[in-house]
């Protein structure tokens, strides 16, 4: 209690849920932010939902001055890190841009934090560091690699420079957390997420078709090893999500060294399941259409989740169905 948190990234989808749960779990929240894909007034939306309106500054993370600036005015306790880009697909086209930022900005940040005696570091990775394992349920000693994209590796490199950081210096204390698919929205509808432009991901795609803003829906594929052809996730609610910070940090407070766990809920379902939940529970037509297969898409991925909830003591509880509600809900409020 009492404790400062730095949320890097913290205006985004998943840090902003992450402020929420932070600031009702009792930490004072510190955001910074570029604002490259995100929005200044959800910084007063998180303080609309909780009462209290988190620090804001609005600056690179890569830019060492601006962070020496959060440092020296604020006895930051522990860092979850979120800033970073995540466009699978443009990370394809633009490698280097995902290199540089990626990486700039966690080199900066742990300068900065070894710097002024912070050591506690909650790290945003993905599932995608398993690459194109058909291994399920992934766990988190399964070997990692062979990623498909700049984007994957980005995540991959950043998790072995923590593992050394950690490594060389025994105050540290980092926790890497693997994400699964997160989906949904806070159920006020006030935060959620908002892709820039064409939607890559499966739920925000579905929203805008519902909404009429496109048209149908494509499913990247019927043939795949699963239930009925299409692909299988692991999709999470956001705010179980961000739970997982809650519990991931207060581990970093009392743990040295480095931790990796899985952040999913062990159950998979596939697009064309995660179409008709999101038809019966909102009562609106999701037209689609079979397309080809995506380059780089997998059958079948989620998590092995025992790690998580026997050391962390954290567990998804929100089902499919509080997803498709959430997001949806959060849609029409656009
Ligand atoms: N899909 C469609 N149509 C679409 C979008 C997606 O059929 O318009 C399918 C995909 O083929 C896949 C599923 O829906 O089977 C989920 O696709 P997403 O793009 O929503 O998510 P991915 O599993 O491909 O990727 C997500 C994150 C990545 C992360 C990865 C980790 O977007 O950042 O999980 O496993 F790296």
């Amino acid at each position: 209690m009492g404790r400062t948190v730095l949320l890097t990234g913290g205006a985004g989808f998943i840090g902003s849920h992450t402020a929420v749960q932070m600031i009702e779990a009792g930490y004072e929240v510190v955001i910074a932010d570029d604002l490259s894909n995100s929005e200044r007034s959800v910084v007063e939306r998180i303080g609309e939902i909780t009462g209290t309106i988190p620090i804001f500054y609005e600056c690179d993370v890569a830019h060492k001055a601006s962070l020496e600036q959060i440092f020296r005015e604020h006895k930051i306790d522990g860092v979850v890190h979120f800033a970073g880009f995540k466009a699978v697909g443009e990370s394809v086209e633009k490698p280097l841009a995902y290199y540089r930022n990626n990486l700039d900005t966690t080199l900066t940040l742990l300068e900065t934090m070894g710097e002024h005696g912070v050591h506690d570091f909650v790290f945003s990775s993905s599932a995608t560091v398993y690459g194109m394992s058909e291994d399920v349920p992934f766990t988190e000693e399964q070997p990692t690699g062979g990623c498909t994209n700049p984007y994957g590796w980005t995540k991959y490199m950043i998790e072995q420079i923590l593992r050394d950081a950690a490594a060389a210096d025994p105050a540290l204390s980092v926790v890497l957390l693997r994400y699964f698919n997160p989906i949904g929205a806070h159920e006020s509808g006030l935060i959620g997420e908002k892709p820039n432009g064409i939607p890559n991901n499966l739920m925000p795609y579905i929203t805008q078709v519902a909404q009429g803003i496109r048209e149908q829906l494509s499913v990247f594929g019927n043939d795949y090893p699963t239930h009925d052809g299409t692909g299988v996730r692991d999709y999470i609610h956001v705010v179980d999500l961000a739970d997982g910070h809650v519990a991931a940090l207060r581990y970093a407070a009392e743990h040295k060294g480095c931790e990796v766990f899985n952040l999913g809920t062990g159950n998979g379902y596939s697009v064309l399941d995660l179409v008709e939940a999101f038809r019966e529970v909102n009562h609106v037509d999701v037209p689609y259409e079979i397309a080809p297969r995506r380059a780089g898409d997998i059958a079948t991925c989620y998590a092995d989740t025992q790690k998580a909830e026997s050391v962390l003591g954290w567990k998804a509880s929100r089902g499919v169905e509080e997803m498709c509600r959430d997001a949806w809900n959060w849609q029409k409020n656009q």
